[in-house]
Formats: structure tokens, C-alpha cells, sequence
């Protein structure tokens, strides 16, 4: 079976769908992996390193997918994109579906299987091929990094001639996954912590962390039976702003992670609550795709009101391109390990809730529900 890995088109992406290592796995089982040339150079990995562990390079796009069964890709495929790929190929990348309902008509007309990663559920299983855990992982880690850089204070504590330097207080909004790592790295960093989520469930990982968990009373469990946070009320919404409020004055660097799926980020840290922040703190807004958590966020760009700067990078994950990769290969490669049997041929069971799970489009049909819907 051949695998083909393309080289990615998105303006600003660094990252590559399978490093060399991933090439030397999936070699060893007998797959064929043809990357095109230069596919790995923005993250560190030459075409030397692929040709060694077994790779054929191609030149271009159309001799890397000629004869290819499977397609690896970081990024959603560009209309074009798509019109290169043959009728019963099977695509895996990121897809957000919703968002990008144009690119899965398209997708679907061409008789392309496309398995977005992002789709993955959240289950145990499930965790060796989770993009989404994976990346936000990358991206916890390299917020607090911003933070650091771009705040006027030490983060640790700091005992010296010079006298003695108390920590930078931070605060995390939201902790999944994302919000996790910016804990323990921020702990690495010296700095107090303290954190809010609205699923309970996360308080004890928090505090293993080092982490104060912020507490708030809530009368129904928040936590939907995937895992994932659901919508506050109005009133409870209301209750979570005076929570922050009353914390977030006192803070030097506050990190937003909070995301509902499929919904806009909700609305955590208000100008009001920004104008109360000492000048020189910082706010680093993960959510900042998704609409942001801070109502001055502005995805792409620096905002500084009143002294407090406010970041909202986008993508994070490519800019730590070498590793972020790594971990997204390891994830690809178990996924087409999942979806191919031990001969080699493609296993598409659909009574296996990871393949189901993902499949957008097959056959000339949109199997994931929610898109279809949206399609109609
Ligand atoms: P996410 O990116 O959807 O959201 C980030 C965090 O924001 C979540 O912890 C969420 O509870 C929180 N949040 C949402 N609304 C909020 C609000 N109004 N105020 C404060 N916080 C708010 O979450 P992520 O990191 O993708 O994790 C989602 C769930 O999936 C978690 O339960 C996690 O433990 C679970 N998970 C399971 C995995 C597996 O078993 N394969 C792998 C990774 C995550």
C-alpha cells in the first residue's frame, strides 16, 4: 500500500504530517511512503532523513499522489487541493468539517474517504491517535512561553543581592488539555498558579499540578458524556465573570483556554476585567480562533489596553514545528495502522467507532452527521 506525504500549502504552516520515524514504522509493515521533496523542511526534517528511513521523494504534488491509496496531510486540503486527489483515496488531516463546508462538497463530489483527525472521540482507546490532545498540547506549552517573553516580571521566585523577587502570580482559564500543560509548565517557571474550569472533575488534576483550583457553586454537572464542557447558563455565566473578576486584578498572567465545541469560545475576561489589571500583565487567548475568551482578543495580533497586553496567536502548534510534528506523525501513523490489516489492505469497518467516528466523506457521500446536516 502506498502512502503519500504532501508538502503543506497553508500560508504559515510549518508543520509535516509524518516525520522520518513515522516513515521508518510504517516501512517496516510493508507500506510504501513516497514524500514529496521538501515536505519536511520547515520542521526540521531534510529529505535525506526520509530517503534514509525508506522514503521515495517526489517533486511535486501529482507524482507524490500518483498510485497513493492513503494521503497524509497536517492541514485541510485547498480546493485545488482536492481536484489533484483521485475518486476512492483516502485523505487524513485536519479537517474541521464545519468550518469548511466547501472544501467537504468538494471533497465528497471527488470520491475522496476523508478522516479528519480532529473527529477522534475522546475516548481511551482513541488517545494514540488524539490530534487535538496532541497539538494543545504544543500549544499550552509555547502560551506560557509568550507570556513569559512578553511580561515585564520574573516568573520564579528569585533570591539575590540584589534583593529578593516574589513570583508572578498566573491564572488559567480553562484546563483541558491545553490548560494543563500551560500548568505544568508554568510551574516549571516558579510561578504561583491558580486555575478555573467549569467541570469539577478537573480540580484534582490541577492541584496535582501545584495549582489552586478556583471554586465555584454550580447546581448541575457541566461536563456533557463526552467529556467536553457544556454551555453555561445565563445566570451561571454571570456567577463565572464575578469568580474571575474578583481573581484576575491581582494577576500577572492569565492564559485562556476555554472552547465549547462546535460554539463560539465563551466570554471569560471582559475590558473591565482587563482595565482592573495592573499595566505590564499579560493575557495570552488561546481561544483566539474560535472568537476569543478576552473581548479585546484580535486573533493574529498584540492588543494593548492600558497597559496590558493582550496576545492572540494563532496556530501555535507550527511554531513549535519539530515536535508538534513528531507527536502528529505518532498520531497518523497508529491511525492508518488502525484502518489497514496486517496484509496491508485498506479495513475500513464501520463498526469501529474510531474509523466512524472520523469519516466525513466516502463514496461520494457525507457520513458525519453534523456536516451533513449543515450541507442540507
Ligand atoms: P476543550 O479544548 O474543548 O476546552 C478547554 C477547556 O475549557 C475544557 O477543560 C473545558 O471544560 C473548559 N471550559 C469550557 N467552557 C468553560 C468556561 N465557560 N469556563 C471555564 N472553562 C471552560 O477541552 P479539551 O482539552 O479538548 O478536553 C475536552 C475533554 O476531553 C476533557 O474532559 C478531557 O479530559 C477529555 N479528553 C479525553 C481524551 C481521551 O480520553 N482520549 C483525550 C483528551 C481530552
Amino acid at each position: 500500500m502506498k502512502v503519500a506525504v504532501l508538502k503543506e500549502t497553508t500560508p504559515g504552516e510549518r508543520r509535516v504530517a509524518l516525520v522520518p520515524d513515522g516513515v521508518k514504522t510504517l516501512t517496516k509493515k510493508s507500506f510504501q511512503v513516497v514524500v514529496q521533496v521538501g515536505a519536511g523542511a520547515d520542521a526540521g526534517f531534510t529529505d535525506a532523513d526520509y530517503e534514509r528511513e525508506g522514503a521515495t521523494l517526489a517533486p511535486d504534488p501529482s507524482s507524490a499522489l500518483a498510485g497513493a491509496e492513503i494521503v497524509l496531510k497536517v492541514q485541510p486540503p485547498s480546493l485545488q487541493e482536492v481536484q489533484a486527489l483521485a475518486r476512492g483515496q483516502v485523505l487524513v488531516c485536519s479537517l474541521q468539517p464545519l468550518a469548511r463546508l466547501d472544501v467537504v462538497r468538494a471533497l465528497r463530489d471527488a470520491g475522496v474517504t476523508t478522516m479528519a483527525m480532529d473527529l477522534m472521540p475522546r475516548i481511551t482507546r482513541a488517545q494514540t491517535m488524539d490530534i487535538l490532545s496532541s497539538q494543545a498540547t504544543v500549544a499550552g506549552y509555547k502560551a506560557v512561553l509568550l507570556g513569559a517573553n512578553a511580561l515585564w516580571k520574573f516568573l520564579p521566585m528569585l533570591t539575590t543581592a540584589a534583593g529578593t523577587i516574589r513570583p508572578a502570580k498566573a491564572l488559567v482559564l480553562g484546563a483541558g488539555v491545553a490548560g494543563l500543560q500551560a500548568l505544568a509548565t508554568l510551574r516549571r517557571l516558579g510561578a504561583q498558579m491558580l486555575a478555573f474550569d467549569v467541570r469539577p472533575a478537573v480540580k484534582e488534576q490541577v492541584e496535582s499540578l501545584g495549582a489552586k483550583f478556583l471554586e465555584m457553586e454550580l447546581s448541575q454537572d457541566l461536563e456533557d458524556a463526552s467529556g467536553y464542557a457544556k454551555e453555561l447558563s445565563k445566570d451561571q455565566h454571570e456567577r463565572e465573570l464575578e469568580l474571575i473578576a474578583g481573581a484576575i486584578k491581582d494577576m500577572d498572567l492569565v492564559i485562556t483556554t476555554a472552547q465549547i465545541p462546535g460554539k463560539k469560545a465563551p466570554l471569560l475576561v471582559t475590558r473591565a476585567m482587563v482595565e482592573s489589571m495592573r499595566p505590564g500583565s499579560v493575557i495570552v487567548d488561546l481561544a483566539s480562533e474560535t472568537g476569543g475568551n478576552c473581548e479585546l482578543t484580535r486573533p493574529g495580533e498584540t492588543v494593548v489596553h492600558k497597559g496590558v497586553q493582550i496576545l492572540g496567536p494563532v496556530n501555535l502548534p507550527s511554531s513549535l514545528p519539530y515536535h508538534a510534528s513528531q507527536m502528529f506523525s505518532r498520531n497518523l501513523v497508529t491511525f492508518v495502522l488502525e484502518m489497514t490489516n496486517k496484509e496491508g489492505g485498506l479495513n475500513l469497518d464501520w463498526g469501529n467507532e474510531v474509523l466512524a467516528g472520523v469519516c466525513v466523506t466516502h463514496q461520494g457521500e457525507v457520513r458525519h452527521g453534523p456536516t451533513k446536516e449543515a450541507l442540507a
